[in-house]
């Protein structure tokens, strides 16, 4: 299975491909804002992708709507499908 690191946590763990990275994230006990729950409206729930970006599933329109770039995603947006290593953003 893959595995999905916090970086700035030292937090990790295996998780089945197709999880969202926002949902490892409350497996974890990792704190990440999530104002709408998971829609990707808000824009809140921003991960940085440290390593492995080719390792989840392709931007949706929701976050191509909001202009993200590598190296940020939507973690309610993100699904699993290798190895990643992430960081939860500082919003500004
Ligand atoms: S939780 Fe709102 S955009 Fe991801």
């Amino acid at each position: 299975m893959p595995r999905v690191t916090f970086e700035d946590e030292s937090k990790s763990g295996e998780f089945p491909a197709g999880k969202t990275v926002l949902s490892i994230a409350g497996a974890l006990g990792v704190k990440v804002s999530q104002v709408c729950g998971g829609d990707g409206a808000c824009g809140t729930c921003r991960i940085e992708v440290c390593q492995g970006w080719q390792n989840l599933t392709p931007p949706t329109p929701d976050e191509t709507y909001k202009e993200l770039e590598p190296p940020y995603r939507l973690s309610c947006q993100a699904k699993l499908v290798g190895d990643v290593v992430v960081k939860v953003a500082k919003i500004e």
